[in-house]
């Protein structure tokens, strides 16, 4: 290890003072003994790679400068580069808001835009805001000497597209390369992350449906969009999420990206890739439908958002997952076994199934199970009788209570964490369920409200009941939800 080498890699010795909170005589310390304590290599191997040098994990050798990085004010600091691609849509203005939001959390963001983005905004107004070049060509000269598409691509930490609209969506899923920014997705080895916008008759399209659901299966991590009035005048879902929440979640991807970093044998042990790496989960999500006839069911109105976005952010903090879900018009979240089912009793037998194999530390029955079923299915579809004023009777059995089940298993997981969806009496009601069905946490959500019927929609306002009493958590987003949960979880585990 050359400490030399280090220390002007890193901007020089107050520069590492500041990056590992030391005094001088520390670093004079680090010089005279050339050697550094454990606990520092990593931080110092996060920053040099953050800023593109190759090192060697094992002993910190500076192995390759970077070549040429875009340079600004800002990169100095030490946090995550961020490429931020704008696509052509009327919430492009709001990427500059997002740029700023990122920075106010410590990334560096280097801007591309698209030709239509150019229609919305300029690459002027962004590179001023940044403080770095935008870069909006692909055959530009100028840049591919100083940097071509591959390396811009490589030195980004996560890739955010603010908005994705649905062409740029439809050009990413089909791999066309034709300008910078669709050049820099096939190129990029890092994260990508996108925040669709557009009118919702384009969300609604099943053309569109089917571009978002293939780039999620490939690992592209989508944020919104939600419901709401969109930036084209219309009510409905497709609107962009908010700056403040897209910038949120992408430090969130890098910080697990950061971990990725640390991820080599540093310090004699095997550092963990994410926070939540080796902990095996099964979620549960959306209905189940219950046949009556051939053609007829009992089912209900859960859409499995909230199931999947919790699935989605254990996911990318490292968590095995497996999915048990019903039938959703959901895009199956990257990374997750996805295990669909369609009635309870097949919700049921996945769920200890998986249970069954390897020891499981934490179940979330986010599903809405549909409470009965009938006695008898018939095996055609039940004919109406001719007269007008016959009555038909079913007569329904209950189903089994999954996380009853699992929450009494021989098997049980560790954390166990149900969901009371209440019409009334909402904590009454869920803390008697807690008690009864014998799981740990219980999230208390009150449903079918005129204003706010939770199922479908995008938000959700609930309270967690926990051995320790009662939390109220304010309206969020489903997927906020789903990361202050994973945040819960992950304080439950490393306490
Ligand atoms: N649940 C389950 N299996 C069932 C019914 C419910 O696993 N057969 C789970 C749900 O996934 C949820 C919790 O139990 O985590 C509470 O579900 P909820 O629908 O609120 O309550 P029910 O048990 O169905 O009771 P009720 O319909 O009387 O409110």
């Amino acid at each position: 290890m050359n400490l030399s080498a280090i220390i002007t890699a890193l901007g020089g010795r107050s520069a590492l003072q500041q990056l590992l909170d030391v005094g001088p005589s520390a670093i004079s310390n680090y010089m005279t003994r050339g050697h550094l304590p454990n606990r520092v290599k990593p931080i110092i191997y996060a920053a040099l790679t953050a800023k593109g040098y190759r090192v060697s994990a094992d002993d910190l050798e500076i192995l390759a400068a970077p070549s040429k990085l875009p340079t600004s004010d800002m990169a100095t600091n030490l946090g995550p580069r961020i490429l931020l691609i704008i696509s052509g849509g009327i919430a492009a203005y709001r990427a500059l808001e997002t740029a700023r939001q990122l920075q106010k959390r410590g990334a560096r963001v280097t801007g591309v835009m698209t030709e239509s983005a150019k229609q919305f905004i300029t690459p002027l107004s962004l590179a001023a805001l940044t403080g770095e070049k935008c870069y909006d060509h692909l055959f530009s000269l100028t840049d591919e000497a100083e940097m071509g598409h591959i390396q811009l691509a490589r030195s980004a930490d996560l890739v955010l597209v603010v908005p994705a609209t649905a062409n740029f969506i439809a050009r990413a899923n089909a791999g066309i390369a034709d300008d910078l920014a669709t050049t820099i997705l096939l190129a990029t080895r890092a994260k990508v992350v996108m925040a669709p916008a557009m009118n919702p008759a384009m969300w609604a399209h099943p053309a569109t449906k089917n571009n978002f659901a293939t780039l999620t299966q490939r690992g592209v991590h989508m944020v919104g969009p939600e419901r709401g009035d969109t930036a084209c005048g219309e009510e409905g879902e497709g609107r962009m999420c908010e700056p403040s929440y897209i910038a949120d979640v992408a430090m969130k991807m890098v910080g697990a990206i950061s971990n990725n970093h640390l991820s080599g044998n540093i310090d004699g042990k095997k550092k963990q890739a994410g926070p939540l790496i080796g902990k095996r989960v099964i979620i549960t999500s959306g209905p189940t439908i219950e046949p009556i006839d051939k053609v007829r069911f009992i089912a209900n109105r859960s859409s499995g958002k909230q199931g999947h976005a919790i699935a989605t952010a254990l996911a990318s903090r490292g968590a095995s997952v497996t999915l048990v879900s019903g039938p959703v018009n959901e895009a199956p979240p990257g990374h997750v076994n996805l295990v669909p089912v369609t009635t309870a009793a097949e919700m049921l037998s996945a769920c200890t199934n998986a249970i069954a194999g390897k020891p499981t530390d934490i179940a979330i029955c986010a599903a809405a199970v549909s409470d009965w079923r009938v006695t008898s299915v018939e095996s055609k579809k039940l004919k109406k009788p001719r007269d007008s004023n016959a009555k038909l009777l079913l007569e329904l059995r209950q189903n089994p209570d999954i996380l009853s089940n699992l929450s009494n298993n021989k098997n049980r997981p560790k954390l166990v964490i149900g969901f009371a969806a209440e019409t009334e009496n909402l904590f009454e009601n869920a803390t008697a369920k807690r008690y009864h069905k014998g799981c740990d946490w219980m999230i208390a959500n009150q449903v079918g409200g005129d204003d706010d019927p939770v199922f479908g929609s995008t938000t959700n306002k609930v309270l967690l009941i926990t051995e320790l009493g009662v939390e109220t958590w304010p309206k969020m987003l489903k997927t906020e939800l789903a990361e202050k949960l994973a945040d819960r979880i992950e304080a439950e585990f490393y306490k």
